[in-house]
């Protein structure tokens, strides 16, 4: 809890010391109830309308009184005709939202223990000014109640479980995106979130984003950001990956599997450092970066000659990689070894009953284990 909200709540109780404690609420409980409708309202510092209206000043608002959020027509006329947020009326609509308000859009089905809603309501009124004046909980100072930034305000992470408790509470009936799917767990994705996992690019250059790199200036940012680990050639720093050479390695004991040597196709370059690259700082490069680095590691492999080459999304997919050729379907069943073979048995295919006929514990899988009480040291258990 911040500092500021802290003296405003000793302001507070100070304040009413005179009172039963239960008869005022406690705003600290307040705020573990209020995940309850985290969900859909907001208050604090920079509170926006979420699914319900923001929660400020609440205090003395008429019902449905916020000019910018859209309300039911239930709630607006509940206003008109004299609904004013206090303590009476907010225990009331927060016991039975539908049966104070009929036909309010609030699709939660209310707090049925009283010392719940008093405590929800007292931490309310800490986010009412208008109020917190009234009652003279203002801090010594004589400052306006600094409402409580929202990283203060009940974990936020709680807000997709309220949700589902709010929903499974209201029978199901809320309609926000994610909230009310089958489990009422998280929420759906936004477009803009989609555009940015959707980044996937195909063989045949689906997917591929407009824009277009030289090999030049793939140079110079190839060396800014990659060379320190994948060498100023692509020879690989150190152990660090090597992205250029070894064509006609691959028959070596020791293959050296390049873009060049080996890649089939030019889509999983770019993809690759679209995706995954510089390592540490993905998702860092612009669609333009990727077309020009992608253009320098095809020179560097020797697949385009010219430094003036530019790759762009038009000649993408004339290109082809130098073993993209030795990429087959996997058509094993054609082979002689394979073809000669019946079906593989899928099922059944023992005639006799299955048998344990030894034990890991026993077998003692670890090499070199100087157990010898049967038990190897690593052994699986
Ligand atoms: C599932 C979403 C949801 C949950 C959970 C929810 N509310 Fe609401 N609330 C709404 C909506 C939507 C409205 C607007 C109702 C209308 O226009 O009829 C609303 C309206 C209100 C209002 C009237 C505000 C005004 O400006 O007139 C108050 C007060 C309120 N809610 C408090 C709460 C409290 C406190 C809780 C938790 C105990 C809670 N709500 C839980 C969705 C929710
Ligand atoms: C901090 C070191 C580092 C930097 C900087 C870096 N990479 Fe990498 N790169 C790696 C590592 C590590 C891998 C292998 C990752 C793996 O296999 O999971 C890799 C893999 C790759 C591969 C795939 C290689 C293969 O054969 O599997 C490409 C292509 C690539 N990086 C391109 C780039 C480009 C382009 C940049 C600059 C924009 C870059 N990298 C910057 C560390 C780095």
């Amino acid at each position: 809890m911040s500092k500021s909200r802290k003296s405003l709540l000793a302001a507070a109780a100070a304040s009413l010391l005179a009172l039963p404690a239960h008869a005022q609420g406690d705003p600290d409980n307040g705020a573990q109830v209020f995940k309850k409708c985290l969900a859909c309202h907001a208050v604090g510092e920079n509170a926006k309308h979420k699914v319900g209206p923001h929660l400020n000043d609440l205090f003395g608002r008429t019902a449905g009184g916020l000019g910018d959020y859209k309300y039911s027509n239930a709630m607006h006329e509940a206003g008109e005709n004299g609904l004013v947020w206090e303590d009476e009326t907010l225990h009331d609509y927060l016991a039975d939202p539908r049966g104070a308000v009929k036909g309010t859009k609030m699709a939660f089905a209310g707090l049925k223990k009283e010392d719940e809603l008093r405590d929800v309501v007292a931490y309310l009124r800490t986010f009412s000014s208008e109020d917190a004046a009234a009652t003279g909980a203002s801090p010594v100072s004589g400052q306006e109640p600094e409402p409580t930034p929202q990283s203060d305000a009940p974990d936020v992470a709680a807000t997709e479980p309220a949700a589902a408790q709010a929903v499974a509470a209201a029978g199901g009936t809320a309609t926000e995106p994610g909230v009310g799917l089958a489990y009422g767990l998280g929420r759906r994705a936004t477009e803009d979130e989609v555009a940015a996992w959707d980044i996937d690019v195909r063989p045949d250059g689906m997917g591929l984003p407009d824009g277009s790199g030289t090999v030049g200036e793939g140079d110079m940012l190839f060396q800014e950001q990659c060379a320190s680990c994948h060498g100023v050639f692509g020879e690989g720093a150190g152990r660090w990956p090597v992205l250029a050479g070894g064509q006609g390695t691959l028959t070596d004991e020791r293959p050296e599997k390049t873009i060049g040597s080996f890649w089939p196709y030019l889509s999983t370059v770019f993809d690759y450092i679209r995706r995954a690259m510089p390592f540490g700082n993905a998702h860092s490069l612009t669609d333009d970066e990727v077309y020009a680095l992608t253009a320098y590691l095809l020179y560097m492999n020797d697949v385009v000659a010219d430094e003036e080459f530019e790759l762009s999304k038009e000649n993408f997919s004339e290109i082809e990689l130098p073993n993209a050729a030795n990429f087959i379907d996997d058509d094993r069943d054609s082979e002689p070894h394979y073809a000669a073979k019946a079906d593989p048995c899928m099922r059944d295919c023992k005639d006799t009953p299955a048998e344990i006929v030894m034990r890991a514990r026993i077998l003692d899988v670890t090499p070199g284990s100087v157990d010898d009480d049967g038990a190897g040291a690593g052994a699986v258990d």
